[in-house]
């Protein structure tokens, strides 16, 4: 097909993405792209990313936080994947996947995930030294088994204040991470030897913390001789617990080696020969560890800053788009000032599919609220939205809410609060529009191939805009690639 490319806004052009072909519209984004989530995660951005990968004919997926606690689905020509540590671009033949250095990787999952995936017929070439399709960084933390038991039994121990983490063994690798002398990264594993002596270290740093700590809060006990040959014992299998854990760990951790690279610099190169990159976000801004509803947040930066911090590539960055579900949901215990609740809350549930693709659970659903979007475009610098599941609002209401302020201990306000127990107060305040047409993806579909949409969606669309200052330049209708409207 022929296509007047990046036209200027005023002629702005519809393109429904199931009429494109690979790379048809590479010149219109630029040569580096970053999607991050505009909510509390889940809006969508998998698909965005696959489809503006195909779109622009990406090469490299880059991944820059985040691990198994994502779970972004792509689906496209019959087909549906379900990624956890591997970037949307794995189903690309041609397209390179890069796990960045701000990652953390589980490696029985992700050795998992190669082996669905080479079930399903999509290869996962070591890239490092040659052509190749899947690379992790050498930087990057691995998720120890030991990390996820303290996930859960942190949570545990959290009692009713619980966080309601995915359980992957994220935040406790990132605290290792941060902590400088238990972590283990991809280099540790490159030999054995080396991850022999890594898990000895680490076993003993375990084992002499618990001990310190229990000496010095129950000295009593500790300096009774009667029980030193019984802690002694206990401390000596506590030590051994951790040698056991990575010795099962490493033949994971081995398959894994081959694809052991460095990830900035491969970016790098790639630019320089013309190639265009993805930068593919997990979670969402308002889990922030730093600009989120701490602390009911990740652990990480799913923030456009990560992306540097995170992959090593420290240049421009042309357009950064924010992917914004057109409702929103929420997983974990955090708060959620536009929260539904009863039938009509199980009705969005039910038609956008709203439980976890990592854990299953059911998510908590509610209006969309623009104070939130607008913080996260100014912390990520967002030039482009990414209207996701509007197909699921057509198709179960008429009356669509719009949060634009909220009510915070008798003031209102248009600010978002890093602050769950400030946002926990939170009254939202809202603007409605009346007379959404009940509309079917193909519907949509149908009239975005004419060029238009129906006026209240067009109203909507436009307030969005106008309050985020940001254009909505993708409009998504279903969870298949081909079902997206990209307007440049
Ligand atoms: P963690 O990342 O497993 O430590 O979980 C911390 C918080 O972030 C919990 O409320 C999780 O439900 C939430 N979270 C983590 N990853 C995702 C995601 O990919 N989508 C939505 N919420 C997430």
């Amino acid at each position: 097909m022929s296509l007047f490319l990046c036209e200027p806004m005023n002629t702005m052009q519809f393109y429904v993405v199931r009429h494109l072909n690979l790379g048809d519209l590479r010149e219109c984004f630029g040569s580096t792209v970053a999607v991050n989530g505009t909510q509390f995660g889940d809006e969508g951005k998998g698909k965005i990313v696959h489809t503006l990968g195909y779109v622009i004919d990406a090469y490299d997926f880059v991944r820059w936080a985040g691990g198994p606690n994502a779970g972004h689905t792509v689906c496209f020509d019959g087909e549906t994947h379900k990624h956890h540590n591997m970037p949307s671009g794995a189903t690309y033949r041609h397209a390179l996947n890069i796990i960045g250095n701000g990652c953390v990787v589980d490696p029985i999952k992700l050795c998992g995930e190669i082996d669905t995936l080479e079930e399903a017929g999509y290869k996962l070439i070591p890239a490092p030294g040659g052509w190749g399709n899947l690379l992790i960084d050498r930087t990057a933390h691995i998720i120890m088994p030991w990390a996820i038991e303290l996930d859960e039994f942190r949570e545990r121990a959290r009692g009713n204040d619980k966080i309601g983490t995915t359980g992957r063994g994220i935040g406790p690798t990132y605290m290792y991470k941060a902590g400088r002398s238990e972590a283990i990264r991809f280099y540790d594993i490159l030999d054995q030897e080396r991850f022999e002596r890594r898990i000895k270290e680490v076993a003993k740093s375990e084992r002499n913390q618990f001990e310190t700590r229990f000496k010095e809060t129950l000295p009593n006990i500790y300096n009774d001789p009667d029980y030193t040959g019984y802690i002694e014992e206990r401390l000596g299998e506590y030590q051994q617990k951790f040698e056991q854990m990575g010795e099962e760990l490493y033949p994971f951790c081995e398959r894994l080696i081959p694809y052991i690279g460095d990830g900035g610099e491969t970016i790098r190169e790639h630019l320089e020969r013309g190639m265009s990159i993805i930068f593919e976000g997990a979670q969402g801004t308002s889990i922030d560890i730093d600009h989120g509803t701490y602390p009911k947040v990740t652990s990480s930066n799913p923030t456009i800053g990560g992306v540097h911090t995170g992959t090593g590539y420290g240049g421009e960055i042309d357009t950064k788009i924010g992917v914004m579900k057109a409702y929103v949901s929420r997983v974990g215990s955090g708060a959620f000032p536009t929260k539904l609740s009863g039938d009509f809350a199980k009705r969005i549930r039910k038609v956008g599919g709203e439980y976890g693709t990592t854990t299953g659970r059911a998510r908590d659903v509610g209006w969309l609220d623009l104070v939130q979007v607008n913080d996260s475009c100014k912390i990520n610098g967002t030039n482009q939205l990414a209207w996701t599941k509007l197909d699921v609002l057509t198709q179960t209401v008429t009356e669509v809410k719009v949060c634009y302020a909220y009510e915070i201990d008798g003031s209102e306000t248009q600010k978002f609060p890093h602050d769950d127990l400030i946002l926990q107060r939170a009254v939202p305040k809202y603007e409605t529009f009346k007379n959404l047409p009940r509309m079917t993806p193909g519907e949509l579909i149908k009239d975005a191939e004419e060029g238009r949409f129906e006026k209240p969606i067009r109203k909507i669309k436009d307030y969005i805009e106008e309050y985020t200052s940001v254009p909505i330049t993708i409009i998504s209708v279903s969870p298949d690639r081909a079902d997206t409207v990209i307007m440049v």
